[in-house]
Order: structure tokens, then sequence, then C-alpha cells
């Protein structure tokens, strides 16, 4: 066996070769867009990582568990907002000149992104019907249709603090979207008031959330200043589709009951 080196450890040889431009003569954009999707996935990854732990932490009602981990997914979502300023750096024209190459790829068909929105609760068909059976991944996210969500876990915690969550809404049927229910509210707003450790906890869920909005908000307008009214290469009609999640949240909950305190 070699000696364990940095490069051994990371498998660099391999990863430093997975950049394949598809343009010819090679664009010089086309690399800075392989290399920050590959950097996505690499995060959304981490993020299906942190999730596993987080869903576990809350069913155990660890509260600084989910602390700890909840401070890692929102600094994680601020790196993946901030990532869009280097995409921006190139111009329409410069993506022109290789769209053409991704034929009919996008970051639609993106497993993970999906497997992540299911994972926190956000169960959307349209999500299924983009990804076809023989993607990479896709039966973990078949799988993951049939789990109980980060919200779900997040029902489990809250009646560890003593919070009464209805049968209904226990068992409900996980194939499905989490909603926003106003007796579980009430039960987090008495928290919120009471235990501030809590509140701490709500509150940087609320931080990731808002950041998952943002990552929205930026990729529509990274979308629209490069591709304009264009469809998008995954077959939606771009723009509009995307504009119909850019304001919904995961943690319903968390946000209707702001009104209140
Ligand atoms: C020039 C840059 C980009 C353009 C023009 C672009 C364009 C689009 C368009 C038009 C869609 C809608 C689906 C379709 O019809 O294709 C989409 C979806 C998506 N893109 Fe991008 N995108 C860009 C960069 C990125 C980056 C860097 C990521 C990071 C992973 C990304 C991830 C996604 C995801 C996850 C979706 C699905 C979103 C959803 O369903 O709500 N995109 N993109």
């Amino acid at each position: 066996m070699p000696p364990l080196t940095y490069a051994n450890y990371l498998d660099l040889e391999k990863l430093l070769t997975l950049q394949k431009p598809r343009s010819t003569p090679a664009e010089h954009d086309e690399m800075l867009f392989i290399i920050i999707h590959q950097t996505y996935e690499l995060w959304f990854k981490q993020l299906l990582h942190e999730f596993e732990k987080i869903k576990m932490d809350f069913s155990a009602g660890d509260l600084f568990g989910a602390i700890h981990s909840f401070k890692r997914t929102r600094t994680i979502m601020k790196t993946l907002v901030g990532q869009i300023d280097i995409l921006e750096t190139m111009t329409p024209s410069s993506f022109s000149s290789f769209r053409d190459r991704l034929e009919t790829a996008s970051g639609f068909q993106s497993v993970q992104f999906r497997e992540l929105e299911y994972l926190l609760g956000y169960k959307r068909p349209v999500a299924l019907a983009h990804v076809k059976p023989d993607f990479p991944g896709a039966d973990r996210l078949q799988t993951r249709v049939g789990e109980r969500t980060v919200v779900d876990r997040f029902y489990d915690f809250l009646e560890t603090r003593g919070a009464q969550i209805p049968d209904d809404v226990k068992n409900r049927d996980v194939t499905q979207p989490n909603g926003p229910d106003e007796r579980v509210q009430k039960e987090i707003l008495s928290l919120y008031k009471q235990s501030p450790e809590c509140s701490i906890l709500f509150e940087l869920m609320t931080d990731f959330d808002e950041g998952l909005q943002e990552w929205r908000y930026r990729h529509i307008k990274l979308v629209e200043r490069t591709i304009g009214a264009k469809k998008g290469t995954g077959g939606s009609p771009g723009v509009p589709f995307l504009k119909e999640s850019l304001f919904r949240p995961i943690f319903h909950d968390l946000w209707a009951i702001r009104r209140e305190l």
C-alpha cells in the first residue's frame, strides 16, 4: 500500500479529470460552468448528509445536536447563494457559444436537488416526472417519496418538548408535501415564548429556509440575465416555472407564527 498522501486521500487524480468540456474548439467559460455545477452537487451531497443527522437529532430530542447542524446547513446555503456571483461573470453570448452542447441536460434533472426538496418536505410530482428511472440516484429519490421528512421529524422533536401534535398530523400520508397546520403553530408559539433554547433552533431553521428561497431568487435572476425568456434546456417554460416555487417555504409553521411573536 502506498503511503497516504493529500492526493490519494482525496482521490484527486480522479476528481481533476472529471471536467470534460464538450465544445470544440473549447469555449473558455465552459470549464467554469462545469466546475460550478460539480461544486453545487458536492454541497448538495453534504447537505443531504447533514439533514440525515438532523432527522435523527429531532427524533431523539437532541436540541443542541440540531442547533449545531442547522448552523452548518445555513452556512452552506449562504455559500451556495454566493457562488452565483461567480457564474454571473459569464455573459449571455459566452453561454450561447456552448449552450447547444448541453442538449436537454439541465439542473432540472439534478437528482440530489430533488432529494433535498423531498427529504425536507417539499414533495412535488413535477420533480419525479423529469427524473428518468435510469438516472443515477433515481431509486434513492423514489425511496425518499415514502420516507418521513425533516418536517415530520420536527414534529417528533416538538413532542419531546411537551408539544401536543395531533394524530392526523403525525399519521399523515408521507408521500405528500408537508403543509401548514394551525394547531402545530399554537404549540410552536408557546415553546417560542417559554423556551429560549428552542427559539434559537427555530431561528436557525428559518435562516436555512430563507437561504433556500434566496438561492431560488438568485438562480432565477441568473437565468433571466443569461437566457432571458428562452425556454430551459430541461424543457420547462424557464423563468415562469421557476417562479412557482420562489416564495414557497419548507417550514410553513415557523413563518406563519411570526405575526404573533
Ligand atoms: C447559466 C446558468 C444557468 C441557467 C441558464 C439555468 C437555467 C435553468 C432553467 C431554465 C431551469 C428550469 C428548468 C429547465 O427547463 O431547464 C433551471 C432549473 C434548475 N437549475 Fe439552473 N440554470 C443555470 C445554472 C444553474 C446552477 C449553477 C445550478 C446549480 C446546481 C442550477 C440548478 C438548477 C436546479 C436545481 C433547477 C431545478 C429548480 C426547480 O425545479 O425549482 N442551475 N435552470
